[in-house]
Parts: structure tokens; C-alpha cells; sequence
């Protein structure tokens, strides 16, 4: 028995998303569709921002370091995605299952730190709009994305590590459209408590502790914009925040329902649809989210649209 066992795996199967075969046409149109609107919508804002020198902000160059991270986010995977829809033999090697799911791990949490440092910027801005040059100063904008920075790489170098020790016998289908860790844990045949331990204790520090600082200042945030009411501040507010909270959900709510809740009920196709929320839907909606409602960059739009048309 051991010996039949030891198979060593060298490449998985991706099953991709649980679509019929008639509507497979469909949805790679469609998936094509949203990966060029994160592309176009993302590299706009980045160089929109690179080119005029009045959004070199805290705020808008965290704005671009979001553009940067959901481009490579949804990188990671619809292109593999787009590929497998379109091949008979869905595989990815091992090396690559691997180096996919670093990638995915890193640019996802990095998405998670930018989206509390940028609650914070905006806390600091609202709350204390006097001393908001002086405690965001350049150095600190730069130390808070290098911190960024060093605690993802360290947190996806910790998983990938721990998945690399584990064996895969004969199983090698992953129900899934990218090399999700907590498929992979499930194929493998050897221990995982590690694992799973480190995605728990990790998990806990690298996206529920962000999502309650960031629910926490826009609770700040509300609760000293109704101390001096105005319709229009507060329906400003309400806006704004409402619609930053909204994907701010969306994101935390599918990865720590994903992660931190794994179903009883090994329901893969309610895992992958949630699943493809936030690591399609949100990347392609943060740039429209976070800048179409904002004056400076409609501004910058126009002023650049009316040179090119002189
Ligand atoms: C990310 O933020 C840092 C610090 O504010 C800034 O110096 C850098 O240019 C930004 N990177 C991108 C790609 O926008």
C-alpha cells in the first residue's frame, strides 16, 4: 500500500469553474471582458497619477499602489484562467501551482494592508485635518508601504513553504480555477495540522485585525462628520464611505468566509464563485470605486482630454 502511494505528483489538473459546455463561449467573453477592464481601468489610474504632479498626495500614491496590487492580482490568475477555458488538458505543474499560489497569497494581502493604510490616510485627513502634513509625512507613506511589503512577503513565504513539505499521491484534480491553498491542502496525503495552523493564526492577524481597523476609522470618521451636521457633508460622507465599505466587504467578508470558515459541507462550487468575488469582481471595481467619484481625477481627465483635442 505505502509504496503505491509514494506517486510523486508533477502536475494538477484545474478543473476551472463548474460552467456547461454550451456556455463555455459565454464566459470566456465575458472573463476577457473583466480582465481587460482591471488592466485598462488600473494602468489608467497609475499613469493618470504618475503624470500630474498635484495627485502626488499620500492618498492618491496609495491609490496607485492599489492599482498596481489588483493589476498583478487578477494577473495571477485570468490569464491561466482564459487559457484552461480554452484547452482540453487543464494543467499547471507543480513549480507553478506553487509559484501561482505565492503570487496570489502576496498580492492579496497586500491588497488587505493597502486597504487599511488608505482608511487610515483618510481617518487622519477627516479627524485631523490641521496636522494631516505633518503625520503623513513622505517618510511615513514610504515606511508604511515598505512594511506592506515585508509582512506579505514573509506571510506568503510562510504558506508556500508549508505547502511545499507536504506529499500529493494520486490525487491531483483541483475542483477549482487557480491553485487555491485550501484545495491543495485538501489532495495532499500527509499531515496539514501545520497548515492549517498557520492559516488560522496568520489569517487572523493579516485580515481580520485590518478589516476592523478600517471599519473602526470610518466609524471615526462618520461619528466627527455628524458632530457638525450638514446635509451635504454628511450625505458626502455617506457616499463615500458607504461605497468604500461596500467593496471593503465584499473582499473581507468572501476571504475570511473562504479561510476562517471553511463549509462543513465540501460545497466547491459555492467556494469558487466566492472565490472569483474577490479575486476578479473587486480588483476590477477598486479603481472605479475609489476614483470616479472623485473631483481631482475627473479634473485631470478633462484638462488632459481638452489638450490632446487643441
Ligand atoms: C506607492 O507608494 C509610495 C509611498 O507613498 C510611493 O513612493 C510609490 O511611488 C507608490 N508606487 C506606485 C506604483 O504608485
Amino acid at each position: 500500500m505505502p509504496g503505491e502511494n509514494q506517486t510523486i505528483v508533477s502536475e494538477f489538473l484545474l478543473l476551472g469553474l463548474p460552467i456547461e459546455p454550451e456556455q463555455q463561449n459565454l464566459f470566456y467573453a465575458l472573463f476577457l471582458v473583466m480582465y481587460l477592464t482591471t488592466v485598462l481601468g488600473n494602468l489608467t489610474i497609475i499613469i493618470l497619477i504618475r503624470l500630474d504632479s498635484h495627485l502626488h498626495t499620500p492618498m492618491y500614491l496609495f491609490l496607485s499602489n492599489l492599482s498596481f496590487s489588483d493589476f498583478c492580482f487578477s494577473s495571477v490568475t485570468m490569464p491561466k484562467l482564459l487559457q484552461n477555458m480554452q484547452s482540453q488538458v487543464p494543467s499547471i505543474p507543480y513549480g507553478g501551482c506553487l509559484t501561482q499560489m505565492y503570487f496570489f497569497m502576496f498580492f492579496g494581502d497586500l491588497e488587505s494592508f493597502l486597504l487599511m493604510t488608505m482608511a487610515y490616510d483618510r481617518y487622519v485627513a477627516i479627524c485631523f485635518p490641521l496636522h494631516y502634513t505633518t503625520i503623513m509625512r513622505p517618510q511615513l507613506c514610504i515606511s508604511l508601504m515598505a512594511l506592506c511589503w515585508v509582512l506579505t512577503t514573509f506571510n506568503a513565504m510562510l504558506h508556500t513553504l508549508l505547502m511545499a513539505r507536504l506529499s500529493f499521491c494520486a490525487d491531483n484534480v483541483i475542483p477549482h480555477f487557480f491553485c487555491d491553498m485550501s484545495a491543495l491542502l485538501k489532495l495532499a496525503c500527509s499531515d496539514t495540522q501545520a497548515n492549517v495552523l498557520a492559516i488560522f493564526v496568520m489569517g487572523g492577524l493579516i485580515l481580520v485585525i485590518p478589516f476592523l481597523l478600517i471599519i473602526m476609522s470610518y466609524a471615526r470618521i462618520v461619528s466627527s462628520i455628524l458632530k457638525v451636521p450638514s446635509v451635504r457633508g454628511i450625505c458626502k460622507a455617506f457616499s463615500t464611505c458607504g461605497s468604500h465599505l461596500t467593496m471593503v466587504s465584499l473582499f473581507y467578508g468572501t476571504v475570511i468566509g473562504l479561510y476562517l470558515c471553511p463549509s462543513a459541507n465540501n460545497s466547491t462550487n459555492k467556494d469558487t464563485v466566492m472565490a472569483l468575488m474577490y479575486s476578479v469582481v473587486t480588483p476590477m471595481l477598486n479603481p472605479f470605486i475609489y476614483s470616479l467619484r472623485n473631483r481631482d481625477m475627473g479634473r485631470v481627465f478633462c484638462k488632459r482630454k481638452m489638450l490632446s483635442f487643441s
